[in-house]
């Protein structure tokens, strides 16, 4: 949410900047803005819109420098304008900032400004800070940065640049800064994938630390002044990661990478009928599982419920990390509080997470950004290694996500003394191929696309482990193609949602050979007598199916458990491709951000 990034060195900043804009743009889309300072002035051009709209404006064309900053924006607090745009100024023009976060208490800070005379252009929380710098300064950058947000309640990551120096401060509560290490040049940002063009070699702030950046290095200190010694971190993954690779979208290309991220969770962890994970938590006291997610991940985190109970077997909730942080809910050092995401980021679900800390929880994150905020507050966890998620709309992650889930069920079973059941391990080592063979059915899924691109709604309708599914197929949808779908529980689908069919109105069911799929079948007549258009993701698509549905995409068996691993796949390609036929912008749907590390 929000893409920060400030370069220092001998460059031309104004193209180190565009182009860290341009990867970080996934995080938020609705403005964008530069900032280049000079001995004479600040100059600072933004626009609304994509960093597209920025880069043909004619204000950049003029700009030259070596030190800057620049912003993209998801809004928060004041409409995508031009003067809500970010990087904001004081009143001089002397110190200009940007800022990912939100700042809680800056109404407040705000009048106290305007009362000391002043002079506010937008409507955003950030610009406080700007004014709070400059209200501080008295000759040192550093100390009025520092006193500055010493005032700010919230969560941030702020980059600030000053006239005529040739610096930048930048500072972390809660939302990431990273530093990036170059050759006399030095890059700050919100996320590695903005300056792995040019270095892989970074230190990421802590909470609470600001970090002074020049040309020529760095110094971090805590906010009392006192220095850190900061380890140096390699980026693991490279630029070819994070490029499309000859794939039209990030989208497309991500769900394509699932055979190689499906294998790459499992890598390591899958010794003979041991499962080997280093959570650093010891689950033989564990009384209770809860699982706290947001979006798709807690999509996953229903299926992880199911898989808890049955191999680990104790009780287990999936909650959105956004209820879970406000219920009353009673908490222990029993209670094993599991956060999943696949940015690390998310604000509800850090919330969640140190929540369940300050409880005396036990906690776990099950993650794919490596040193992100939730990675460094858990106890212990579990990457996903599914290399980055560009696609606002999350693929990879997802399927990464159930599969960890599914081992942390059969390593706390094996913890208190169960056996892995013999099917499970062989089955999940054949899920990369069976992926694949899905894949190659793109064809057959182009095509449903292009019958169902005009629909204005469209229901999902799965049963017991894969009722999620149908979750993540309907949000998927909405996501990308803006047409209605709801996800919902085949069985429930008397009790209202069969209100909505009529003739040619599409439903989507998910029919697996297991308990459940006689019911299923029965569902579907039921959506058939009222001509409804049925589409069905079957594992038998035999006798049974033939007659009753318009469409039947065929996916490998598995064993019922993983099934949706491999139901999900068409879903996510069906997503995508009705988005693509509308000629929307996929990777960039409107509203939505990546990482959303607001409340
Ligand atoms: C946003 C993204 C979703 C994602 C959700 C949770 O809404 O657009 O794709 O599922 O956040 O993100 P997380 O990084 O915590 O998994």
């Amino acid at each position: 949410m929000c893409g920060i990034i400030g370069y220092v060195g001998a460059r031309d900043a104004v193209q180190v900047l565009l182009n860290g804009l341009r990867r970080l743009e996934y995080r938020g889309y609705d403005s964008a803005g530069i900032c280049i300072s000079s001995a004479e002035k600040l100059h600072i051009a933004r626009s609304v819109g994509k960093v597209s709209a920025l880069e043909s404006g004619p204000v950049l064309k003029k700009l030259y420098g070596t030190v800057g900053i620049a912003h993209t924006r998801w809004a928060t607090h004041g409409e995508p304008t031009q003067e809500n745009a970010h990087p904001h100024a004081d009143c001089k023009g002397e110190f200009a900032i940007v800022h990912n976060g939100i700042i809680e208490n800056y109404a407040e800070l705000k009048q106290m400004l305007i009362e000391k005379g002043h002079v506010f252009r937008s409507e955003t929380d950030s610009e406080v800070v700007a004014h709070l710098i400059e209200e501080f300064y008295d000759g040192s950058f550093e100390k009025a940065v520092r006193n500055a947000v010493s005032l700010v309640a919230g969560a941030f990551g702020i980059v600030a640049a000053h006239r005529g120096e040739n610096k930048l401060i930048a500072v972390r509560k809660s939302s990431p800064i990273v530093i990036g290490i170059g050759n006399n040049e030095m890059f700050v940002a919100s996320d590695p994938a903005a300056i792995v063009e040019y270095t892989r070699k970074v230190v990421y702030l802590g909470d609470g630390e600001l970090a002074v950046i020049t040309p020529l290095g760095y110094t971090v200190k805590k906010m009392s002044g006192e220095k850190v010694n900061k380890h140096v971190d390699n980026i693991s993954f490279s630029l070819s990661h994070i490029e499309k690779k000859g794939f039209k979208h990030f989208m497309l290309k991500e769900i394509f990478e699932q055979p190689e991220s499906v294998g790459n969770v499992m890598r390591g962890r899958l010794k003979g009928s041991e499962i080997k994970l280093s959570i650093n938590v010891d689950t033989r006291a564990v009384r209770r599982v809860i699982l706290v997610a947001c979006g798709t991940s807690w999509h996953a985190a229903l299926i992880g419920k199911q898989y808890i109970e049955k191999y680990a077997k104790i009780p287990c909730e999936a909650d959105y990390a956004s209820e879970f942080r406000y219920r009353d809910l009673p908490l222990s050092k029993d209670d094993l509080v599991v956060a999943i995401s696949q940015s690390g980021e998310t604000a509800d679900t850090l919330g969640a997470a140190l929540k369940a800390k300050s409880h005396g929880a036990k906690t776990i994150g099950i993650i794919n950004v490596v040193g992100s905020a939730i990675s460094r507050e858990v106890d212990g966890g579990i990457y996903l290694h599914a290399g980055p998620e560009v696609g606002v709309a999350s693929t990879k992650a997802f399927t990464s996500q159930v599969v960890a889930l599914f081992l942390l069920a059969l390593y706390i079973r094996l913890q208190n003394g169960g056996l892995v059941p013999e099917d499970a391990i062989s089955e999940l080592k054949q899920l990369p191929a069976k992926i694949d063979s899905i894949l190659d059915n793109a064809g057959q899924i182009q095509r449903i696309a292009s019958e169902i691109k005009s629909a204005s709604s469209i229901l999902y309708l799965g049963r017991g482990i894969n009722y999620p599914v149908a979750l993540e197929g309907a949000l998927k949808l909405k996501e990308v193609s803006y047409i209605h779908a709801e996800g919902y529980p085949a069985g429930e689908m008397k009790h209202g949602p069969i209100a909505l069919v009529e003739e040619g109105f599409p439903v989507v069911f998910i029919a697996t050979k297991d308990s459940n799929y006689e019911k299923v079948l029965a569902n579907i007549s039921e959506i058939r007598a009222r001509k409804g258009r049925v589409i069905v993701v079957a594992d038998v698509p035999g006798v049974a199916l033939e007659g009753m549905a318009d469409f039947i995409i065929e996916v490998p068996r598995t064993i019922p458990d993983l099934s949706p691993i491999l139901n999900v796949i068409p879903l996510q390609m069906l997503a995508y491709y009705t988005a693509d036929l509308k000629g929307l912008d996929v990777d960039k749907p409107r509203n939505l951000a990546k990482s959303v590390t607001v409340e």
